[in-house]
């Protein structure tokens, strides 16, 4: 099977692409997967890749790849100087992207219009899960435990004051559609709000203000098969390291010590099955497919909210995904497995 891997790509969270591609080409045996990795660059330019020796390609410039529309998988390569030929037809297009254009439903929309077969969640469920703000409303038409939050709109920004007696102090300000908690600050007091604001909108034009919840963080891995069942996986529980103040991209991916993962998290066995549950449901509230991590805030009596939805969830070396998974008797290469049988079923 000929796989192409994108990865990189325009979003902030461009070099967190580079290590979860890196770790999924490893899971792309060449006795099972003809794989291609193609690099998009952060102005969004489709270059052809290698994967040599366990490392990446990151081409500035060099071959151009792209999609022929309506192509089944035909597949074009333009070099920068020379005659455009064609590469052998694409079998599954693997997106490894976090973020905004890649996470979001628009590359998944590309390989829709080229006919090509799609591995992980499709264009809804990726544009539904990466907006916050429109996430949150499926989720609470569902019926499921959100977090409170107010919509902030470039132009029309409450005070402090007015957020503060809806949601509570502390509050965390987030760019609606961004990963790995870029852009996102909490907020104790007024001189934090503004520069809060102003780096938040540096990511988006829309902004969710949300209620702080004291809690521990719990995520499940959901993988669905090409029948239409939901594999949840076992809690995986993050532990941030104090110095962080939450698990923030430094905790995440800057600071050896900034997280530990704890796989299975020690959950009494009815909050584990509830959450389970829960997990599931948001899953198809938002209208996902394929595959999503389902992260939820767990209160110290037992409550829990779902935070966000992720439909292309790290696989980094630190990354929950797998993690979930492995203890919960799937291994790396069998998620790949599964995620391209579903993609071509
Ligand atoms: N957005 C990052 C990659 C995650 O959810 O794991
Ligand atoms: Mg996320």
């Amino acid at each position: 099977l000929r796989i192409a891997v994108l990865f990189g790509g325009r979003s902030a969270e461009h070099e967190v692409s580079v290590l979860s591609a890196t770790n999924v080409m490893s899971a792309l045996t060449p006795e099972k997967y003809d794989a291609t990795p193609v690099f998009i660059t952060r102005e969004g330019q489709w270059l052809l890749s290698s994967f040599v020796d366990g490392v990446l390609a990151t081409p500035s410039s060099g071959t151009e790849v792209c999609l022929v529309p309506g192509g089944r998988g035909r597949a074009m390569a333009i070099p920068a100087r020379g005659t455009p030929y064609e590469l052998v037809r694409i079998d599954v297009l693997f997106p490894v992207l976090h973020g905004p254009h890649g996470e979001d439903g628009s590359v998944q929309g590309m390989a829709e219009v080229a006919r090509v077969p799609l591995a992980g969640c499709g264009i809804l469920g990726s544009a539904a899960a990466l907006d916050k703000d429109i996430a949150k409303r499926l989720l609470r038409a569902a019926g499921l435990p959100v977090a409170r939050a107010v919509a902030i709109r470039e132009g029309v920004v409450p005070s402090l004051t007015d957020l503060e007696s809806e949601l509570g102090l502390p509050l965390f300000i987030k760019p609606a559609r961004q990963g790995s908690s870029v852009g996102v600050a909490k907020v104790h007091a007024n001189q934090e709000f503004a520069p809060a604001l102003a780096e938040a909108f540096r990511h988006d034009r829309t902004l969710l203000a949300e209620e702080f919840i004291a809690g521990r963080e719990i995520e499940f891995s959901v993988l669905e098969d090409p029948a239409g069942e939901l594999f949840v996986s076992r809690p995986g529980e993050i532990v941030p390291a104090e110095s962080h103040g939450f698990y923030n991209y430094d905790a995440k991916y800057v600071d050896e010590n900034g997280a530990a993962l704890k796989v299975p998290a020690d959950l009494p066995a009815e909050v584990e099955a509830a959450m389970r549950d829960t997990a599931a449901k948001a899953f198809r509230a938002i209208g996902c497919d394929g595959m999503a991590r389902v992260d939820f805030f767990l209160t110290s009596d037992m409550r829990f909210v779902i935070n966000e939805l992720n439909t292309i969830p790290g696989f980094t070396d630190i990354s929950m995904y797998s993690k979930a998974m492995a203890a919960s008797g799937v291994s790396y290469p069998e998620i790949i497995d599964r995620l391209v049988e579903h993609g071509m079923a």
